[in-house]
């Protein structure tokens, strides 16, 4: 008897607990949760991410009439805080590849100043030198070609320019990791699931944090990519760290 095949199931998701490998998978993996990522982004990380994002806009130190590219915009929580700092004399522009969280974005009342621009991170569509101030938040883990997006930043900005990426970071501190590991491979895909009916966004997110390089790679990264005077700022535990440089 001929043992009949089954045929696998077209799968436009990833296996549990495989990063995404292309651009492609990455953004139709956010697209998927856009409806749901400012909730979920509050809920695991405890309100800490809203915390975590002020501090980069404090750290950035942005003066009115300055131009502010917030790449990895997605649905602008970011970019809302850093429109309130340029004044009406400056500009905030929110670019993302994922057009399904920028029309979120686009639908909340704090959009109004901030231009919303459909843009890959590693290929920018602005001319060489025309920002005071680049940021990211949460999104450089993300970008396939973290490189690429590094040396677009850097084009973009202006000479003596600011970029501040902040991201979630694996902790170093070891009576901690058992908890960070149990949290973060048990607890939220498992909860992620009930909301979500699929947890492989939340089983990305934990490898992807794990695949991020150190603070310490990754300011050489950064540096690699032109950067001067990278500074790194743990925050929580390390769980997050704001990455701070200048062109
Ligand atoms: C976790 S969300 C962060 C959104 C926002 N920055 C915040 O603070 O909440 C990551 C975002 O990065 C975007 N992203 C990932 N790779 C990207 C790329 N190569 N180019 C542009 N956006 C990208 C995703 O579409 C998603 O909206």
């Amino acid at each position: 008897m001929t043992k009949n095949k089954r045929q696998e199931p077209e799968r436009a998701s990833l296996r549990v607990g495989e990063k995404p490998r292309t651009t492609e998978t990455v953004r139709n993996m956010f697209a998927s949760i856009a409806p749901a990522i400012d909730f979920l982004s509050s809920l695991f990380s405890f309100g800490m991410d809203a915390l975590w994002r002020r501090k980069l806009v404090a750290q950035a130190k942005i003066k009115s009439g300055e131009k502010v590219l917030d790449t990895c915009t997605g649905t602008g929580k970011l970019a809302f805080l850093l429109v309130k700092k340029v004044g009406a004399q400056g500009s905030v522009v929110g670019s993302d590849f994922c057009q399904e969280a920028m029309d979120i974005a686009k639908k909340k009342t704090a959009a109004a100043g901030i231009s919303f621009v459909l843009a890959d991170a590693a290929k920018l569509p602005f001319d060489d030198g025309v920002f005071d101030v680049v940021t990211v938040a949460f999104g450089i883990r993300n970008v396939v070609d973290t490189s690429a997006a590094l040396r677009e930043t850097y084009r973009v900005l202006k000479p003596g320019g600011r970029f501040l990426c902040l991201d979630l970071t694996y902790p170093q501190a070891k009576w901690l990791t058992p908890f960070y590991d149990f949290y973060s491979f048990r607890i939220m895909p498992a909860v992620a699931k009930m909301i979500l009916h699929t947890d492989t966004p939340y089983n990305y997110l934990p490898q992807s944090i794990r695949a991020f390089p150190s603070a310490g790679a990754f300011k050489q990264a950064i540096e690699n990519c032109g950067f001067s005077n990278a500074t790194v700022h743990p925050m929580t535990f390390g769980i997050a760290t704001i990455f701070e440089t200048y062109k």
